[in-house]
């Protein structure tokens, strides 16, 4: 009993101080990146560059330095940062962004937070923008989000309408089989 006692009281109080204490990431450091403690200051730093990354890994809420120079990100998905409240530093050139409206919320986004940190970005793709700095595109050169939307409904609406009649077909021929009307008209 005396055992448990102690063992369950040390849990708790393991579990306190790496509540309290600051700059302990309360999150897992993403995979392919590594995190160290900020010393003094609260937060972390997240070191992803050069880890060949494709997409934004999951980044703990606490980070304040985020490197991600040298990858393979061509976006970042819209909101992505937005749950960063402390994120100071960050790094993002060497990567192969793709400049259309998708590209709009990270411009915005280092537009009002990190300045620094969007100077040096260029596009890779499409072939029209290629080398061009994404600070100076025009909302023009950014493509038209909206035209996004209805061209995914046009899909979507004549996937629909090919599966409906399809539907139709098949019960009409079964309909007419048991029936037996294709085999005595
Ligand atoms: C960029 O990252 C690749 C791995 O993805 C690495 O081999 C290369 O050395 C890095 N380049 C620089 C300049 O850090
Ligand atoms: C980002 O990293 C590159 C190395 O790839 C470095 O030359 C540059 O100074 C860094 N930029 C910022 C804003 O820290």
């Amino acid at each position: 009993m005396h055992v448990l006692a102690v063992l369950g009281c040390a849990l708790s109080l393991v579990s306190l101080v790496s509540l309290l204490s600051p700059g302990v990431a309360d999150e897992q450091c993403p995979p392919p990146c590594s995190c160290s403690s900020l010393g003094d200051a609260r937060g972390t730093r997240v070191d992803c560059a050069s880890r060949g990354l494709r997409s934004l890994p999951a980044l703990p809420r606490l980070t304040r330095s985020l490197l991600l120079h040298n990858n393979s990100l061509a976006s970042i998905p819209s909101g992505a940062l937005d749950g960063l409240g402390l994120l100071q530093e960050l790094n993002l050139s060497h990567n192969p962004w793709h400049c259309d409206c998708r590209l709009l919320y990270l411009r915005l986004w280092l537009e009002d937070a990190a300045v620094a940190a969007l100077a040096p970005l260029r596009c890779a793709s499409p072939a029209a923008l290629r080398m061009r700095a994404l600070q100076r595109l025009t909302g023009n050169e950014l493509g038209p989000c909206k035209r996004l939307l209805p061209t995914k409904c046009l899909q979507f609406f004549w996937r629909d309408l090919v599966l409906i009649a399809g539907a139709i077909i098949s019960l009409v021929l079964a309909a007419c089989a048991t029936t037996r009307c294709l085999n005595n008209p």
